[in-house]
């Protein structure tokens, strides 16, 4: 169901995404959800690992950049122009794209746009992330929490736990943990194979949709949509365990 979501949502993105000038403009239009807020790796960080002293990836270099909006500057997104996240925010009528969580423009009416806490080298399994000095999935869901908080402190509460169980959330991660870690750390090959170290990871995920869902309910929130966006289907071809969980009654 997951996969059919992804598909639905990219062949829509074809077909509305208007053309606009990156970084905001272009038309008016009303916004179908009220925020996007984005957890993953390098497939959506818009440069949050500019603000790491550590990180090990880093996309403030050209030609990242070259192609995006008017400034053509590498901004830390894995790209030369626009990621998914951008196009997804144009396609439902943002004007502007959420900054990156840990940039100083993270602050104020900003908020409201939503929030982006992707990390390139991040994963589901910590551990990954940990060897790149990128910020862990459970970091992000703390910065989440941190958000919620943040924005209640901007529009009331009332008006925050609107914007959070209409927000659209969009994760996209998961093949580092297999490329950047599990490949890589023999170690960790030894202890797991393919299958049980793919049940880790889906347990993790179980996890974080669970967490997240739970914590968006504190806050009143019944309808928090997780849009997955990658998974680890991509290492896990032909892992029985990535592929079924579809919704478990937690994503
Ligand atoms: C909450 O939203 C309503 C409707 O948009 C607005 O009138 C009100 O000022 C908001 N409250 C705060 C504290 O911003
Ligand atoms: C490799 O994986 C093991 C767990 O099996 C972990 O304890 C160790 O820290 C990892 N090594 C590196 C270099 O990340
Ligand atoms: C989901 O969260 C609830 C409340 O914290 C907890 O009781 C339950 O065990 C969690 N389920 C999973 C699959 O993590």
């Amino acid at each position: 169901m997951a996969q059919l979501r992804l598909t639905l949502l990219a062949v829509s993105l074809l077909i509305l995404s208007p053309a606009m000038d990156g970084g905001g403009g272009g038309t008016v239009q009303a916004q179908i959800v009220p925020a996007v807020i984005s957890f993953g790796d390098s497939t959506i960080d818009v440069g949050n690992n500019n603000y790491l002293p550590g990180a090990v990836f880093k996309a403030n270099y050209v030609p990242y950049g070259v192609n995006f909006g008017s400034r053509h500057k590498p901004t830390g997104r894995f790209s030369d122009g626009k990621i998914v996240t951008d196009i997804t925010a144009e396609t439902l009528g943002f004007e502007s794209y959420a900054p990156p969580y840990l940039s100083p423009q993270a602050k104020g009416k900003n908020l409201l746009l939503g929030a982006n806490f992707a990390s390139a080298a991040s994963s589901y399994h910590d551990d990954t992330a940990a060897m790149y000095d990128a910020i862990t999935l459970t970091q992000q869901l703390m910065y989440y929490r941190e958000y919620q908080s943040k924005l209640a402190a901007l529009v009331g509460r009332k008006n925050a736990t609107a914007i959070l169980s209409d927000a659209l959330y969009i994760v996209s991660t998961g093949t580092g943990d297999f490329l950047q870690n599990y490949y890589h750390n023999a170690s960790l090959s030894r202890r797991y194979n393919v299958n049980s170290y793919c049940d880790l990871l889906v347990g993790i995920f179980s996890g974080f949709a669970n967490v997240s869902t739970v914590s968006a309910s504190t806050h009143g929130c019944t309808s928090s949509e997780l849009c997955m966006c990658k998974l680890v289907t991509m290492a896990c071809a032909g892992c029985r365990s990535c592929i079924g969980w579809g919704r478990g009654g937690s994503a």
